[in-house]
Parts: C-alpha cells; sequence; structure tokens
C-alpha cells in the first residue's frame, strides 16, 4: 500500500483538489484507494460527496477516542473511499498535545488497513500541526502541490525540513514523492521560470540521504481550469464531473506518472480556458507605464475567441522572484490578465 501525505503548509495552492482528483484517477485506473481527510476544513470530504458530520463519526473521533477506520470510512464510487473530516477536527489539535506518541495516531489506525487498499492519500490542512505530523508519521511519501506564481518557492524550505526532522526521529521511511504544479498558466514565460526554480531548487538541495533526494517536479502540470473549481460545489470528482476537460486530462496525466506509467507527451499552448498572464520580464529603468505592461510577450498565444477588452489599467504590481531559488533576482511588473469576454463567469449554472 503507498501511502501519500497530500502536503504544503500553504493554503489554496491545490492539495485538495489534487488529492480528490488523483484519487478518483487512481481509483478509475481499479487501484483501491482511500482518501483521509485531516482538515477540518472538510473540502476533500465535500469534494467527494458527503457532509461533513451528517455522515457518522468522522477523522476526530478516530484520532480523539481510537475508533478504527472502518468505522468511519464511506464508499463514495468504486474502488474509492473516504474517511470523512469535520470541523470538530480543528479541536483535535488541542485534545491531542497532552497525548504521549500523539504524532503516531494515524500510523496505527491505518495499518489494519493495509491489505485493504493499494493507495492512502491523506488531504492535510494548511499548517505544520499536530494533524500533519500525524500524516507525515503514517505516509512513506510526500506529494507537494505548489501554486505557479511568483512566490511559489517560498516556505519550501520549511516544508523540506519538517520532513527532514521528521524522517530522522520518527519516520525513517518517509520520502518526497516530488512537487506538482497546479493552476499551471501554460504558455506564459511565468510558468516555465516556475518550473526552472524548482529543478534548481531540488538539484542544489539533492544529496543521497535526504528524504527528497529522488524528489522530481512532476511533467503533468494542471492548467488553471475552470471546472476543477466548480467540481468541488457538486461534490464530484473532475471525471465525473466534466471528464473532457483539460483538468481531466491532466490529472489523469498526473496519475499515470505517479503509477510509474509513460506519461503522453503533449504541446504547450495557450487555451481560451486558460487566459494567459501578461507579463513583462524585463524592468524598465525608471517607472513602468502601464500602457507597456499590458504588452503581450512574444512567447504568449492569445486565445483568438478572447479578445482583450480595452479598459482602464490598475497600477502594475512589482514583484521579485524568491532568492529562496538562489538565482539572481529578476524583477518583473506584472499587470492583470484582460478580461474574458464573452465567457461563462457564473459557475454556478455552467452546464457543459
Ligand atoms: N488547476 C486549477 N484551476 C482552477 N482552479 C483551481 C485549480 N486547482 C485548484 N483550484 C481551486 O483553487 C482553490 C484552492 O484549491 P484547493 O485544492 O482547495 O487548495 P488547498 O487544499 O491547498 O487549500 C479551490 O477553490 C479550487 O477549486
Ligand atoms: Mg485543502
Amino acid at each position: 500500500m503507498r501511502r501519500i501525505a497530500v502536503l504544503n503548509q500553504k493554503g489554496g495552492v491545490g492539495k485538495t483538489t489534487s488529492t480528490v482528483n488523483v484519487a478518483a484517477a487512481l481509483a478509475r485506473q481499479g487501484k483501491r484507494t482511500l482518501v483521509i481527510d485531516l482538515d477540518p476544513q472538510a473540502h476533500a470530504t465535500l469534494h467527494l460527496g458527503l457532509m461533513p458530520g451528517r455522515s457518522g463519526p468522522s477523522m476526530y473521533e478516530s484520532l480523539t477516542d481510537n475508533l478504527p477506520l472502518e468505522k468511519i470510512k464511506k464508499t463514495v464510487a468504486p474502488n474509492l473511499d473516504v474517511c470523512g473530516s469535520h470541523i470538530d477536527l480543528a479541536a483535535a489539535e488541542v485534545e491531542l498535545i497532552s497525548m504521549v506518541g500523539r504524532e503516531m495516531i494515524l500510523r496505527d489506525l491505518m495499518a489494519p488497513e493495509i491489505k485493504n487498499y493499494d493507495y492512502v492519500l491523506m488531504d492535510c490542512p494548511p499548517s505544520l500541526s499536530v494533524l500533519t505530523l500525524n500524516a507525515l508519521c503514517g505516509a512513506g511519501e510526500v506529494l507537494i502541490p505548489l501554486q505557479a506564481h511568483f512566490l511559489a518557492l517560498h516556505g519550501l524550505s520549511k516544508l523540506l525540513e519538517t520532513i527532514h526532522l521528521v524522517s530522522k526521529r520518527v519516520n525513517r521511511e518517509l520520502k518526497v514523492a516530488g512537487v506538482v504544479v497546479c493552476m499551471y498558466e501554460s504558455g506564459t514565460r511565468l510558468g516555465t521560470e516556475v518550473v526552472e526554480d524548482l529543478d534548481t531548487f531540488f538539484d542544489k538541495r539533492r544529496n543521497n540521504t535526504a528524504p527528497w533526494a529522488d524528489a522530481k517536479v512532476f511533467k503533468s502540470k494542471i492548467r488553471r481550469n475552470i471546472r476543477l473549481a466548480e467540481a468541488p460545489s457538486f461534490g464530484q470528482s473532475i471525471f465525473d464531473y466534466s471528464p473532457t476537460s483539460r483538468g481531466a486530462e491532466d490529472y489523469a496525466s498526473l496519475c499515470l506518472e505517479l503509477v510509474g506509467l509513460q506519461v503522453p507527451e503533449r504541446e504547450e499552448i495557450a487555451t481560451p480556458d486558460d487566459p494567459p498572464l501578461i507579463i513583462k520580464t524585463e524592468p524598465d529603468e525608471d517607472s513602468v507605464p502601464v500602457a507597456k505592461t499590458t504588452q503581450k510577450p512574444e512567447s504568449v498565444k492569445q486565445p483568438e475567441q478572447l479578445p482583450i477588452v480595452s479598459r482602464p489599467a490598475p497600477a502594475p504590481m512589482v514583484y521579485q522572484r524568491p532568492d529562496i531559488a538562489q538565482v539572481v533576482p529578476k524583477p518583473h511588473v506584472m499587470a492583470p490578465k484582460p478580461a474574458p469576454a464573452e465567457r461563462e463567469t457564473s459557475w454556478t449554472f455552467v452546464t457543459e
């Protein structure tokens, strides 16, 4: 059984979306898969179509009362079970604090399930808390979702340090499987630069004994796709909600890579689903005139269906790549995306 903690202490980077959709993809491949929702926000539980609290006991009861996972898990699709969360789980943090061996509770709870599953995916909260430590002690691997933006690497060192400590002190098996880039803006220079920075980051820190010695930046990047953002409110994975979307394509590809299969090559193009950010990478000497920042870099292909609506541009945002990547920081200027005209923006009523 592969036990994968999906972890990044930052919120909103794609942990829950990746947990749910990778799990759904694995289940569709015939792998017996269990999702353990360790986030009190219970987003994975909701995303998989369960109402937190209404479907019986949850991870809170398991962790605090030692209730076997068997008693709380629910089957939500063929080959796909979930141990749900509930806001009560936030209290477990406090209740567990005085307990001896509190980081090992989940590992012990998972032991009887080893024979029942091929994959267990743990959706972690956006913190390095007792719940996260339980995931790290119970996991064999860590999958790190990371949002492709200019502060992408910020916090990665801290995360790796925690993983290193856990691997040294309590879980020697623990390895970093890799980083998956989420909300990737295909066809933009920023997206490419984030991936380059990640490669540099890992290459500079590789040593044979580190848990990230074999970590990779997954070739399958998860492009920004509105269907992925819509699916949770329908309680469905992307494969049920929009099987032909780019989100489904990307997560199916990531699943193949995770199980060690060949991923089909694909052309990287900007698409109407993924309107590119308009970025200017070279800084101007003085202040940057707004008009200049709205020029498209040549590498960005602008989709024909999305004419740029002319409107007064707000002041540009000036930022730098994080020095954590130890590359010469290049100042960037980013202007907001052009407003997509004639595009469905109300996701509540979207039909495909
Ligand atoms: N590739 C994507 N394209 C568009 N929206 C996404 C994508 N991945 C995640 N989202 C949306 O971004 C938000 C944060 O993602 P989520 O997976 O909940 O992050 P986390 O679990 O790290 O907090 C959610 O609303 C989710 O639907
Ligand atoms: Mg989440």
